[in-house]
C-alpha cells in the first residue's frame, strides 16, 4: 500500500493525532488537506504533550515531510504561535520538513471577527471554535479570498483586501455594530506574518505528485470527523470543509487511485463539542464520569465535550460516506471497568426502524435503540483480551462490516495494539 488516509469517523477528537503520529513513523509524507486551526490533535510522548492545530502530526519524525495542502484554511498568526511551540518542544521544523501550499486560503482578522459576531449575535449558534473557519471558506468559495502567496507583496495584498472589505464593512458597521481593523492595518499585519510563512511556501501539488512517482509512502491526516462534513455531516451543525475522504482529492491534489486504506478513527464511545443533535448523549452521572475519566475537554477551545454511547447507525453511515476500510478503536481504557455499558444499534425514525443513518436525516428526531453490553474490565497489560471486550469489538465489526485494525488504550504512543498491518 502506498497511501493511507486517516479520517475521524465521528464528531472529531477521536484520537487522529495519536494514530497519525504513530503510523507516521512508517511513512515518508504526512498531508493535511482540509480544515484549519479549528483542529486540535494531541500527541503524548513520555511526559511531553504537543497539541497540533495546523502543522501535520508527522512533524515529530525527522524522516517525515509534513505537507499542508491547498484545501486548508490557514491563519498565519496561529501558525506563528504553533511554530514557536513546536520548536520549543525540541522538534526540528525546516522548509525541508514542512511544506505549505502557497495556495492555501488565508484566515484574516475579518474572518475571525465575523465568526465571533455571528456566534454571539446571530440567530443560530453553531458552537464554532471561533477561529474564522466558516467565513474564510466563504471568501474562498465566493472567489474573494486571499491565498498565502498574496501575503508576499504589500501593494497587491492591500488591493485584494480592499476589494474583499467592501461587503464586510457594511456587515461590521450596520449589522454587527463592532470595531474592525482598517484595510491598511490588516494588510500590514498579514504582510509581516507572511514573512514567517514564506520560507515554507511551495507548490505542494507537484511535491505530492513527485513523492507518489518515487513510490514514497503517504499518509493523509483528516481533521474533524465525517459527521462534521459540510455535505455529509449534521448540517448546519458542521464545519465548513469536506472532512471525509472526498476532501483529499480536492484539498491535496492527489490523483485518486493511490489510497489503499481509509482508517476511520472511532472512540469506543462518542463525544461532540459545540451545538447540534446527539442521539446517544448522556445527561446523567455516567456521562459526567466518562467525560472526567476520558479527560474530554476540547484540545483547541478547552470546552467540555458532550459524551454518549457509541452510535452504530452513525458509524455505519460514516463508513459508507467516507469509504472507510478499517477502524482504529480508541479510548478503550476509559470504557473499561464501567458497569452497564450500552451500544446504539438502531433508530426509530418517522415510523420506521433503521440501522444506518443517511445524508439529511434529522438526528434531533430519532429515538436511539440501545443494547446492553456486558462490561469489560481489561488492563491491557498482557496480550489477551477478555471475552467481553472481544464481544464488544466483534459487535462493532459485524454491524459495520469492516475490521477493527487498531485498539488504543491510553494517550501514549505505546498504548496500542495492532490487529492488522498498516504499511
Ligand atoms: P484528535 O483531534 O482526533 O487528534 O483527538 P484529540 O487530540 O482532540 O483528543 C483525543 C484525546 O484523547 C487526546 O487528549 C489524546 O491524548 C487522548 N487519547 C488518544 N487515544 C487515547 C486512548 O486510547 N486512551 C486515552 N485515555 N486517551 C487517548
Ligand atoms: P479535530 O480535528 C471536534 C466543531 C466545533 C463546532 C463545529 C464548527 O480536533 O477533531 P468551526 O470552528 O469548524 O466552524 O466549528 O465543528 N469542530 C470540532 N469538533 N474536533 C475538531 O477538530 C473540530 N473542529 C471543529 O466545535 O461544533
Ligand atoms: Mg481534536
Amino acid at each position: 500500500m502506498q497511501s493511507l488516509a486517516i479520517v475521524g469517523a465521528q464528531w472529531g477528537d477521536e484520537g487522529k493525532g495519536k494514530i497519525t503520529d504513530l503510523l507516521g513513523q512508517k511513512c515518508d509524507v504526512v498531508v493535511r488537506y482540509q480544515g484549519g486551526n479549528n483542529a486540535g490533535h494531541t500527541i503524548i510522548v513520555g511526559t511531553k504533550k504537543i497539541v497540533l492545530h495546523l502543522i501535520p502530526s508527522g512533524i515529530l519524525h525527522d524522516h517525515c515531510v509534513s505537507v499542508v495542502g491547498h484545501g486548508v484554511v490557514f491563519d498565519p498568526e496561529a501558525f506563528k504561535v504553533e511554530l514557536e511551540d513546536v520548536l520549543s518542544s525540541g522538534c526540528k521544523v525546516t522548509p525541508e520538513k514542512l511544506k505549505i501550499s502557497e495556495n492555501c486560503s488565508v484566515i484574516t482578522m475579518y474572518n475571525r471577527l465575523l465568526d465571533g459576531q455571528r456566534e454571539s449575535k446571530g440567530p443560530v449558534k453553531i458552537g464554532t471554535t471561533g477561529r474564522g473557519i466558516g467565513p474564510a471558506y466563504e471568501d474562498k468559495i465566493s472567489r474573494k479570498g486571499l491565498k498565502l502567496k498574496d501575503l508576499l507583496d504589500l501593494d497587491h495584498l492591500t488591493a485584494k483586501l480592499k476589494d474583499n472589505m467592501i461587503e464586510k464593512e457594511v456587515l461590521f458597521k450596520t449589522l454587527y455594530n463592532c470595531e474592525f481593523p482598517s484595510v491598511e492595518e490588516e494588510a500590514a499585519r498579514l504582510f509581516e506574518l507572511g514573512k514567517i510563512v514564506a520560507p515554507f511556501l511551495t507548490d505542494t501539488f507537484s511535491f505530492i505528485d513527485k513523492s507518489l512517482q518515487e513510490n514514497k509512502k503517504l499518509l493523509y491526516e483528516g481533521a474533524q470527523g465525517v459527521l462534521l462534513d459540510i455535505d455529509y455531516g449534521s448540517y448546519p451543525f458542521v464545519t465548513s470543509s469536506n472532512t471525509s475522504t472526498g476532501g483529499i482529492y480536492t484539498g491535496a491534489g492527489l490523483p485518486g487511485n493511490h489510497i489503499g486504506e481509509v482508517l476511520g478513527i472511532t472512540k469506543a464511545y462518542l463525544t461532540r463539542v459545540g451545538e447540534g443533535p446527539f442521539p446517544t448523549e448522556l445527561f446523567d452521572e455516567k456521562g459526567d464520569f466518562i467525560q472526567q475519566k476520558g479527560g474530554e475537554f476540547g484540545a483547541t477551545t478547552g470546552r467540555k465535550r458532550r459524551c454518549g454511547w457509541i452510535d452504530l447507525p452513525l458509524l455505519k453511515y460514516t463508513v459508507k460516506a467516507s469509504n472507510i476500510t478499517s477502524i482504529a478503536l480508541t479510548k478503550l481504557d476509559v470504557l473499561s471497568g464501567i458497569e452497564d455499558i450500552k451500544i446504539c444499534t438502531g433508530y426509530e425514525y418517522e415510523g420506521k426502524t433503521i440501522d444506518c443513518a443517511y445524508q439529511g436525516i434529522d438526528l434531533s428526531k430519532v429515538k436511539p435503540i440501545l443494547k446492553d453490553m456486558p462490561s469489560f474490565n481489561d488492563d491491557f497489560k498482557g496480550e489477551v483480551l477478555s471475552d467481553e471486550l472481544k464481544n464488544y469489538i466483534r459487535t462493532i465489526e459485524d454491524f459495520v462490516g469492516i475490521p477493527v485494525g487498531i485498539l488504543a488504550y491510553g494517550p501514549e504512543r505505546s498504548e496500542i495494539k495492532f490487529q492488522k498491518d498498516y504499511f
